[in-house]
Parts: C-alpha cells; structure tokens; sequence
C-alpha cells in the first residue's frame, strides 16, 4: 500500500461510521484490510532488502497517546519480547504511559506467538477474558499483533468470532503502530494490516528496554530453513541481516548506558550477513568485533547446526566477554527423522560438530530444544533422541511434543503416533533432562562463580539472584547494592534448575567459573 492509498484508507474510515454506506466503499476496502497470505509468506525473491536508517514518527500523530495509558502482553520467543520493548517505544513517543494492569489501559496489544497449538489456544483464551473489559470501556483499542496474525486462519478465525477485536497487524510493519492506531480510532471496522511479504529493515526504531541490566539487539530477522513442522519462515518472512556497524553502534551505546549482558537474536544467528551482497561477513567476524567492546558478557540465540562454521568455534574460544554457553537445538538424535524434518545435517554432524567446539571449548555448557512425537517417530529413533541426549551431555534442555502446524509440510503428513506415547516419550525425556542437569549443577558446589545480579530472588526478597556466565540461576545472601553488578559467589548447595551460595570478597578467590 503506498501513501496514497493509505491516506484514501484514512478518508474512507474517518467520513463514513455508517454501516450502510461502508459497502458502497468496498473497493477501498483493501486499503484498511490486508489479510496475511501463507502462500505469499512463503515466497522468497531476490529484491534487495533497503535498510531505512531515518525512521521518524509522522507529526501529524503528535500526542494521540496523551491522557491515554497502554498494555502489552508477551507470548513467545525473546525476538517477542524485543518486538514489545519497540512498540513500548513508540506508544511512549506517542505520549502513552505503560501500565501493568488491563483494567487501567486504553490500549492492550496481545503480541502472540504460534510455534504450538498450545501457545495459540493461551491466545484465545485471553481473548475471551478481554471481551468483558471491552464491553464496559467500548473506547478501549484491543489489538492482535506478532506471529499468531501473519496466519490466515488466525485472522479469520478473529473476525468471526471475536469481533470486538479493533486492529490486528503483523511482525513485519510494527514501525506503522502510529498509523495502526490512528486509523483504529478513527474506523468503527476492524483494522486489519498484514504484511505477508516482509518489509525492510528499519534502523532507530524508539525502545523502551525492560531493565537496565541485560538488553536484546537483533542481528537478523526472518529464517529460510523451512524446517518442516515450523511456523516461524512464515510468520517471520526472509532472511534478512542488520548491518554490521548499525549492530556495533548499539552495543557501544548500550555499554556505555551501563548495560553488562547483550544477548543477539535471530531465528537462526548462525546465517548472520550470508544475504549480504558486498561484503563477506559471518556470525564469526562479528563476534570478533563485538569481543572488544567493553561489555562484560556477549550471548546470542538461536544458533541451528548446520551454518555453526570452525571460525566462529575459533572466535568464541578467544572467550572475553563471549560467553561458553551454547544454545545448539538438535531437534532429534534420529538422523531420519532429522531428515524428515528438513533439518539438513545428520545425527553424526551434529556431534561432530559438539567435538570441535568442545575440543575449543573445554569448559562449554550446552543446551539445546527437543521435539519429541514428529509424526511417525518410532520407539528406537526417540532412543536414539535419547542416547544423543547422553552423548552430548547437554546441561538443559526445552522440550515440546510436536503440534502440527497448518500450512507447513509436516501437517500434511499422516501420523500413527498416539498422543498417550508421544507423553510418556517426553516424560522419559525429561526425566533425563533433569538428571544430567542435577549432575551438571551438584559439579558447582564449592566453586566459586561470576554472577551478574539481576534483583530480589522472585520467591524471597531478602535473597538476591542472578546469572552466571553459563546462564545458571543463582541464589544468594548479599547486599541490596550488589544489584546490577557482577558479584563472585561461593556456590553452598545445588538444585536441578538453581544454585545457592554467599557472595564472597573479591580478593577471597582463587578461581572464578
Ligand atoms: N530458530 C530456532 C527455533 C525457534 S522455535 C532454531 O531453529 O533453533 C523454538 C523451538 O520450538 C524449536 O527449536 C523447536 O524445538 C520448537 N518447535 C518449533 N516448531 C514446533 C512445532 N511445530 N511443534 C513443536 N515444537 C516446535
Ligand atoms: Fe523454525 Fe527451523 Fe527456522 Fe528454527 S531454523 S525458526 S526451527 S524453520
Ligand atoms: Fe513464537 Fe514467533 Fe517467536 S512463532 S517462538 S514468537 S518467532
């Protein structure tokens, strides 16, 4: 839609609230309802990706926010939650205040998530608690935004039954929030925007962080593996990298501003800059260069296997700030159904792969994501999930029954897998899980740990907790004045999931892990 046709869309919602003259403007009707398109979504083409490094709100939607106080709930993956810290950005330069409670806001966004059935059902199920509020408050905006509405059905499932929802838009045009809600008060119809082909990369979006200790930085968006049971090469779009000094100038400012921990996303970090057209940078060159900014801690999510190339293993072995935890999802230990899956590497490369990084590595911990239950798995490949679980000797793992998803490959695929073995395959795998994880953890006890220090323990405030550099919980006794700083600990007990301990003098140590 160019601007034209966006400020013909305005016009048709702003001069007409009655229902009856709508149809006579049902030509235009596509300026204000863009449905997502799967089939469109999948496509990739070769256009260049434009990188907008000016983004400014128009004026014209100067202080809509004033007076008015906004809500957003996050489902999903941190890529979600970074997706929130910018809409929160932009509603506070539109004069919104944030608030935690639904009943105050005048706003509420549900930033959704479709990775499961499970996850989309959460979805639904608040959609039902919100329609009471907006009965009572009709000048309340409820919207529908991330992954959930980059699906057909899920729009058209929202349309037909939850009618009261005011806009829902998608992953690619959150930069267009301002619009979104100008043309939400002004329409009496649902406004729908949803782009099914992703849109550019746009720099200086506004962002209110959530804490001032660790902070997200995107480094791509969008995946092209088209694993074949996932949602997200839809919901996501393209592969498409940020610069590398655009991502180096947000660092710097952010440690500057005092932030400890950086954490660098993207659905698959590992394809970092291979759409690049004039320079050949990786993942590897890039950590290289973050590795001498003064920041103490460097992590990144989500690395797949099959791009994970020896110079970023070399690179990550320089340690420093870059962190030796290693989120690696291996999916399955069944080099068929990894096929099956799509997910271009073998049984045996994977652990090949864990070889060298270990070899580089010594102390590395790694964790990884399990979907146990793909159709027609059998008893020995989920043994085999099993016994590559061992193998490796992963610290932690997520694990998830499979759930198919409509549009991709593997919905179509016929199943003959019961849902009665699929969970007691996940209840043997967890158990697993948590005893290689109670081995991993006792290992600390009378060690000594870095860690940065987040705030009260959630369960007791006269306990602080934080994390060590291998991502590990830790509760400990300590000084208020300790929060935000990196603190040494002396690990006292071990749980499955957390460590306690007492923080001990700097100058106490011998070694620190
Ligand atoms: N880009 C990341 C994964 C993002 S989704 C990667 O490739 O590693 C997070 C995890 O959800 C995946 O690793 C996978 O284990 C799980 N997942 C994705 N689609 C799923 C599905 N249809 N059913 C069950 N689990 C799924
Ligand atoms: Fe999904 Fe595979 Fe892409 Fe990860 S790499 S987001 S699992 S398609
Ligand atoms: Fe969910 Fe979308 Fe993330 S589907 S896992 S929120 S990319």
């Amino acid at each position: 839609m160019n601007e034209k046709q966006r400020l013909e869309s305005q016009q048709v919602n702003s001069n007409n609230t009655d229902k009856k003259e709508e149809k006579d403007y049902s030509k235009y009707f596509q300026s204000v309802y863009i449905p997502p398109s799967m089939k469109h979504a999948r496509r990739r083409g070769r256009e260049e990706v434009k990188y907008h490094k000016d983004f400014e709100i128009n004026e014209q939607f100067d202080g809509i926010g004033n007076g008015r106080k906004f809500y957003i709930r996050t489902y999903g993956c941190q890529m979600n939650e970074h997706d929130t810290e910018v809409m929160a950005g932009i509603f506070s330069e539109l004069g919104y205040e944030a608030t935690d409670t639904v009943e105050d806001a005048d706003v509420i966004l549900l930033n959704t998530c479709a990775i499961r059935e499970n996850a989309e059902n959460k979805v639904f199920g608040e959609l039902g608690h919100l329609k009471p509020l907006k009965l009572e408050k009709p000048d309340l905006l409820i919207g529908v935004c991330g992954c959930m509405s980059q699906e057909e059905s899920v729009v058209n499932r929202i349309l037909e039954k939850h009618q009261f929802v005011d806009m829902i838009f998608g992953t690619h045009n959150i930069h267009r929030l301002p619009e979104i809600l100008n043309e939400a008060y002004m329409s009496k119809e649902m406004v729908v925007e949803v782009w099914s082909k992703e849109g550019d990369v746009i720099e200086n979006l506004p962002k209110v962080r959530r804490g001032n200790i660790k902070a997200w930085v995107n480094i791509m968006y969008g995946c092209d593996k088209f694993c074949t049971y996932c949602i997200v090469p839809f919901t996501r779009g393209k592969e498409r990298s940020r610069r590398p000094e655009d991502i180096i100038q947000e660092v710097r400012q952010l440690a500057a501003h005092g932030y400890k921990e950086i954490t660098l996303l993207g659905q698959n970090v590992n394809a970092y800059g291979k759409d690049f057209e004039d320079i050949e940078y990786g993942l590897g060159d890039l950590m290289d260069e973050l590795r001498k900014i003064d920041i103490p801690r460097i992590r990144f999510t989500t690395s797949h296997p099959r791009d994970f190339d020896d110079y970023l293993i070399e690179v990550l072995a320089k340690k420093g700030n870059l962190v030796e935890h290693i989120h690696l999802p291996v999916q399955s230990g069944s080099s068929d159904i990894l096929k099956i899956m799509g997910r271009k590497y073998t049984r045996e490369q994977y652990l090949e792969l864990v070889r060298k990084i270990k070899k580089a590595i010594p102390d590395v911990s790694l964790s990884t994501d399990i979907i146990v239950g793909f159709p027609n798995e059998t008893d020995e490949q989920f043994e085999e999930t099993m016994s590559l679980y061992r193998e490796v000797g992963f610290e932690i793992a997520y694990t998830f029954i499979y759930s198919p998803r409509e549009g991709t490959p593997a919905a179509k695929m016929k199943d003959n897998i019961s849902m009665e073995v699929k969970k007691e395959r996940l209840q043997r795998l967890n158990e697993l899980v948590n005893e290689l994880s109670r081995e991993a953890m006792k290992k600390y006890e009378g060690q000594v740990v870095e860690v940065l220090v987040e705030g009260e323990s959630k369960n007791n405030p006269d306990v602080l907790a934080g994390y060590t550099r291998k991502n590990k919980l830790v509760n400990f006794k300590g000084p208020k004045s300790a929060i935000g700083q990196l603190v040494k600990v002396k690990i006292n007990s071990s749980k499955t999931w957390t460590l306690d301990g007492e923080m001990v003098k700097e100058e106490e140590t011998a070694e620190v892990i």
